[in-house]
């Protein structure tokens, strides 16, 4: 097995982080429902990433078009991940965490922020 020390004090298996990833406990799944179908995401997770690993990459419809968006920065920045929480709109799903029986509805057709005479 090769080791690696570059130095800083700090020797480093090349595999050490395989194993530390084999020690973690994953996260219980709960059931959560989105656009009225359950799914199952894990508890605890960040809502915007664990709904990207499910395959809902489209949250929302761009202000103009409706053209599909998703999260983009995952840190609250960018306002691209928002979707309706628990009857509450806009709410950047990458800074919530999953909880069991959370209601996600993506809002595809009609983007709170869509100018009124914009296209349809
Ligand atoms: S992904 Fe940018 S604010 Fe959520």
């Amino acid at each position: 097995m090769a080791r690696r020390d570059g130095g800083g004090g700090m020797a480093t298996d090349e595999t050490a982080w395989l194993r530390a990833a084999d020690e973690v406990d994953a996260p219980a799944l709960v059931e959560v429902t989105i656009d009225g179908r359950v799914v199952r995401l894990p508890d605890g997770e960040m809502l915007a990433a664990s709904l990207l690993a499910a395959g809902y990459a489209a949250l929302n419809g761009s202000i103009v078009q409706g053209e599909p968006r998703g999260p983009f920065c995952l840190m609250g920045s960018c306002c691209q991940c928002v979707a309706e929480i628990d009857g509450v709109p806009q709410v950047r799903t990458c800074r919530v965490a999953v909880r069991a029986g959370m209601r996600v509805r993506r809002m595809m057709d009609a983007s709170p922020v869509r100018p009124p005479d914009a296209v349809a």
